[in-house]
This record gives C-alpha cells, structure tokens and sequence, in this order.
C-alpha cells in the first residue's frame, strides 16, 4: 500500500487521546469481544522490562481477585516477534486504565471480530483465474506456467484449517502446522482448503509443487483479532526460526476493523523479513477501513471479475489505494474441505489473495530465493497495466506470471 497510508497510520500513533497514557484505540469499524483487550508494549521494551511488566500484571490481578470481576487481568495470549511484544486477554476497564498508564504500554485495543472474505456463487462459469494471470490479455483459456511451479516454497495459510489429505495436495504438499483454535486438526468451513488449493493445489494452483503449511484461527468464518494474531505470531516466528524469509510468504484471506495493533503487527513482521499477501476485503468501501489490508506493507489484493471489471455490488470488492493489484477472485473452482475429491466454486478477494500468494511462491521457485521486499518488487513490476475497469482509486494492476502474452 502507498506511503500516505503509512503517514497516515504514524501520524495517528503520535497523538495518543490522553497525554502520558498510551492510546486507546477504539476500533472504526467491526464487532468488539467485550471485555477482551489487546496489549502492545512500546517496541524497544527490553527482556527485562517485558518480564517486570508481566510482574505488575499479575499484582494487578492479584488485587482484582475476589472483587466484582475475579477474571480479570487473565491473560490468555502472548505475542512477540522482532519488534512486536504484547498478549491478549480479559482486563476490566480500571485495570486498562492502569495498564495504559505504565510507561511500558505502547497502545491497548479493544479485540474485535474478524472474519473470512468468500462467498458462495452460482454462476457457471469454468475456472478462468490460472489463464488469467498467465496473459496479459482478457479471455486467456490456458494457463502457462514454469514447471519448477514454486518448488521448495511455502505458502503459510492462516486460515480455517486446511484438509490437507486433498487430492490436491497429493499427500505430501499440505502439512498442519499449528491450530490456535481447538484440537481438531480440520477445515469445518472451508474456506482454509479452498485457498490452500489456488495457492498450491495440483489441478487448481498457481504454485503445483509449493508446501502448504496450515494454520488454523477460526472453526467457522470468523473469530476474534487476538486469536488470529496468534495465528501470525506463530508463522512469522516459525518462518524466522526456519530461515524461509526468502522462500515463505503468509497468506491472511481475512479482516476486521482498522487496527494500529495489526499495523504494528505487520510492520514488525515485514522488519523481520516476512511477506503477507492480503485480501482488500469485500465490503465494497475503502479498503484502509480494514485490518490488515491497509497496512503499507502487505500485497493487497482486490477482486477482479473475468471481463477485468472489479467486483462490484454489495459484496464488492474493496478499493482505493490501499489497494496494490488485482487477480482472479470471481467464480474460482478450487479444493473444498467436504472430501479428498471435492471441489466448490467460490469468489471474494479471499480467493483473489491466494492467487498472488501462490505467484509469490512461483516465482521464487523460478527465479530463486527472494527477501519479502523484493518478492514484493517483482510481483507488482510484472503486473500488467491499464487491465481494471471501475478500479476506483486502487492500483490499476493484474498479476500476471510473466510465462504467457
Ligand atoms: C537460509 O536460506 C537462504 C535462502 O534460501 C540460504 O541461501 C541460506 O544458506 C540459508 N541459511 C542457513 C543458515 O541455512
Ligand atoms: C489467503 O489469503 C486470502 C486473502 O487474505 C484468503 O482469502 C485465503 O483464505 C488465504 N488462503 C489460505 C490458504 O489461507
């Protein structure tokens, strides 16, 4: 996304509401989980200083017990990754008060719902995104790729959980690799295997020979913003701890209200080296209303329809500049979760982003190993121009492979 995001969210961070508090951000847009806050401490807070604060939390919590609200001060979650440090919980208004008055505490957020950008569509039409971004011209019907097809990349799909016995997958190409949620290592709704199988599917991807690597936020189609960040603290910590900043990209088909905690979120994890392609959302309005897609440093992706219109209507596509390319994201056939065979026919810019998610796998496979900043280069300088009709204020911008014409 462009600069003037990026003013924009720093010039939001240096006003906090109170003085010698820490802001208070209150979400713009999207449900708030009452009583459940997210913390994030100032990104230069030491080891030291992190484990003291932790101290203070529980004396806090220690003077709640047996008051009118015995809960809080629970924490439920932690999260720490290059610069980003905090957790997640249940904290009463006073103990926030307290909270944002230490020293220590950058920001707290009230956790919102988050939730996954498909819909189901009854049209008829045969799968076109493959050709699609293998032309730079509309009506292509082949799709031409490079049969190195993203090996020895990995595409991290925070997601609904994937079921990765798919034929798709052909045994081998989909492995489970951490489950926020629950126990239960499956795809209840389906958008998770849907994504997986454009990213990475055999008959269906983009990248046929990428490893999926699953990591379950939500049992349904939404959940809440702390349990996804927990989701990405784990991706970002384990591409780090496994050195596939060059060859793993995270793919998040989802969002919620814009949020200075996801902002920081992204920032660090992007100073860390890691790449996050996102979908611009399907609300039909400005995609820097919406987490994550707003933040500068993710691919942003929108939805484009077969005749290279945006989507449009109620559940169109989000635009704007925030917006940093389009793909195929309307009547896609891809992996469905209800058995090794199945398939479902689904649109939204949840099935636009695994498009580029799968792009950045391909051609790293192709072209080698790439940091996140120059994966992000290549993507958006092969990308065709002059493609998008009704692209109201985003980037006039097709993925496209660079194998087909
Ligand atoms: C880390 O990955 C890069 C690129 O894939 C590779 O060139 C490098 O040798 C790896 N480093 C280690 C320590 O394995
Ligand atoms: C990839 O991200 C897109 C857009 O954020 C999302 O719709 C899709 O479900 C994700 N795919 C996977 C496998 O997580």
């Amino acid at each position: 996304m462009q600069s003037l995001f990026r003013l924009f969210a720093l010039a939001a961070a240096t006003f906090p509401l109170l003085p010698c508090a820490a802001p208070l951000s209150a979400a713009v847009v999207g449900q708030v989980v009452p009583g459940k806050w997210i913390v994030t401490l100032r990104p230069d807070a030491d080891v030291a200083t992190v484990a003291s604060h932790f101290v203070k939390v529980r004396e806090i919590r220690g003077r709640n017990v047996g008051g009118a609200q015995p809960e809080s001060g629970d924490i439920e979650r932690q999260y720490g990754f290059g610069s980003f440090k905090g957790y997640a919980g249940s904290f009463d208004k006073a103990m926030i008060e307290e909270l944002r008055s230490l020293p220590e505490v950058l920001r707290v957020e009230e956790d919102t719902v988050m939730t996954t950008f498909d819909f189901v569509t009854q049209s008829n039409t045969e799968n076109w995104g493959l050709a699609a971004i293998s032309s730079r011209k509309k009506d292509a019907t082949d799709y031409v790729y490079d049969s190195t097809a993203g090996h020895g990349t990995y595409n991290y799909a925070v997601d609904t959980g994937v079921r990765i016995t798919h034929e798709e997958f052909e045994g081998t190409r989909a492995t489970w690799g951490y489950n926020v949620v629950n126990d239960k290592n499956t795809d209840n709704a389906g958008h998770g295997t849907h994504v997986a199988g454009i990213m990475a599917g055999k008959t269906y991807g983009v990248a046929k020979k990428a490893t999926v690597v699953a990591v379950k936020i939500f049992e349904g189609n939404s959940g809440q913003m702390s349990v996804v960040l927990d989701g990405f603290n784990w991706a970002v910590r384990d591409i780090v701890a496994k050195n596939r900043t060059s060859t793993a990209v995270i793919n998040m088909s989802l969002g919620g209200a814009a949020s200075a905690t996801w902002d920081a979120a992204i920032t660090a994890a992007w100073a860390q080296g890691v790449l996050a392609v996102v979908a611009a959302g399907n609300e039909n309005r400005d995609a820097s209303l919406v987490s994550p897609a707003r933040s500068p440093e993710v691919l942003c992706v929108g939805n484009l329809q077969r005749d290279d219109t945006r989507y449009g209507g109620v559940s169109g596509s989000n635009f704007g500049p925030a917006v940093d390319l389009f793909a195929p994201g309307t009547g896609i056939v891809s992996s469905y979760r209800t058995s090794d065979g199945a398939i479902q026919m689904l649109s939204g810019t949840s099935m636009a982003a695994p498009h580029v998610a799968g792009l950045v796998s391909y051609l790293r496979g192709l072209e080698g190993p790439m940091s996140a900043e120059r994966a992000k280069a290549r993507v958006l300088g092969l990308a065709t121009p002059g493609r998008v009709a009704d692209a109201r204020g985003s980037a006039d911008l097709v993925a496209f492979n660079g194998a087909g014409e």
